[in-house]
């Protein structure tokens, strides 16, 4: 099916979107309908913001569960009623925590709006997950209970991006068989939860504590995801409009990952670090004291070290890495399944990710 407008009248351009948004658009080769001024969306670029568009619905479930518990519920974010102790805790990390939890879920949800809005003003299907919000979230005070698509409960954190962007001599691009150390290996060997549960969660005191320090890494790991899909997804691009979406979401991702990284340095420094959870063992070692610190530890180093980039004949450069573009949607997906975050889905959720993953993983730059 191959569709363009110019050419067409008003009413023949108007009856071939309405007929291709009612049939949801099925992508089957070649180009959706194009804008009144004759610009095509190609299948590739349409797969490349409908992947986007499905992992920022994600991005969205979980911030809006951060949102009832420990932001600002108000009419921008809606749901839930905030719980003082947990919100306490995160406060202890920074006291503007929870309306930084309140702006980046926002941010998030009208970056999933946004991307099937405009998938749909092309005539093209939008990401829908939303028969896959079943999960069971939190029941301390404050969560709304209503279904979940993401689980905070069971996390198993990556926290090498800590030591990857610290790092002047390593890029996972250029080495991505060096393996970059962990600065919270308690958070990448067993399962975690960022929020409450319960009630009980509450107490003990470290126990909480180390709750909100879990999502305070939790935040940057996600984002920092964010941050390299949007740059690796863009140079695959084929219309100068989808590049320019790519390129102006992609980077509120990169603002997201350092303001987090620095609350996250605040876990693992005096005077809230060394902290061990007495209830399961977690601790959050203080990354300014040996045998930590220097420049791959030292907590308040939030802005990334110049590092090789596409290759080692050219000067280190201070860049969002890794940017590889292969694979890169496939790579995301197994990269939130590994954290945990959606635990609890059929099997049927994750092959609907990994459809939309091959699909946009298939887009070609100069798709035609
Ligand atoms: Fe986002």
């Amino acid at each position: 099916m191959k569709i363009i407008a110019r050419g067409l009248n008003a009413n023949r351009r108007w009856f071939l979107k309405k007929a291709l948004a009612t049939a949801g658009a099925t992508t089957a080769g070649g180009y959706l309908l194009a804008d009144d001024d004759g610009r095509r969306l190609s299948k590739g670029d349409a797969a490349m913001l409908r992947f986007a568009a499905a992992a920022e619905i994600l991005e969205a479930d979980f911030w809006i569960q951060y949102n009832e518990l420990g932001g600002i519920p108000d009419p921008e974010v809606p749901g839930g009623t905030g719980n003082p102790i947990y919100t306490a805790k995160l406060k202890n990390l920074d006291e503007d925590f929870d309306q930084y939890i309140h702006d980046n879920t926002d941010d998030e949800i009208t970056h999933f709006k946004f991307l099937n809005a405009y998938l749909m003003s092309k005539g093209a299907a939008p990401a829908n997950l939303d028969q896959f919000r079943m999960l069971t979230g939190s029941t301390a005070t404050g969560s709304s209970g209503k279904p979940r698509l993401t689980n905070l409960m069971r996390l198993t954190l990556d926290t090498s991006w800590w030591t990857r962007y610290r790092s002047s001599a390593n890029n996972p691009d250029l080495d991505p068989n060096f393996v970059f150390p962990q600065a919270v290996p308690g958070l990448h060997s067993g399962q975690f939860t960022a929020i409450p549960r319960n009630n009980a969660d509450l107490s003990p005191d470290t126990h909480i504590q180390a709750i909100a320090n879990t999502a305070a890494f939790h935040m940057p790991t996600i984002e920092q995801g964010g941050n390299s899909l949007y740059p690796s997804m863009a140079q695959r691009a084929s219309s100068s409009e989808v590049l320019r979406i790519l390129l102006s979401i992609g980077p509120t991702e990169t603002m997201h990952f350092q303001t987090w990284a620095d609350k996250a340095g605040n876990a693992v420094s005096t005077p809230l670090a060394p902290l061990t959870d007495l209830t399961n063992g977690l601790t959050f070692p203080d990354l300014n004291s040996s045998p930590f610190g220097g420049e791959t530890y030292q907590t308040n180093l939030i802005m990334p070290e110049p590092c090789p980039f596409l290759n080692r004949g050219l000067p280190a450069c201070s860049i969002i890495r890794p940017t590889e573009t292969k694979g890169v949607a496939m790579g995301a997906v197994k990269f939130l399944s590994a954290m945990g975050l959606f635990l609890g889905q059929p099997n049927s959720f994750f092959e609907l990710l990994r459809d939309l993953a091959s699909e946009a993983d298939a887009a070609k730059r100069n798709d035609d």
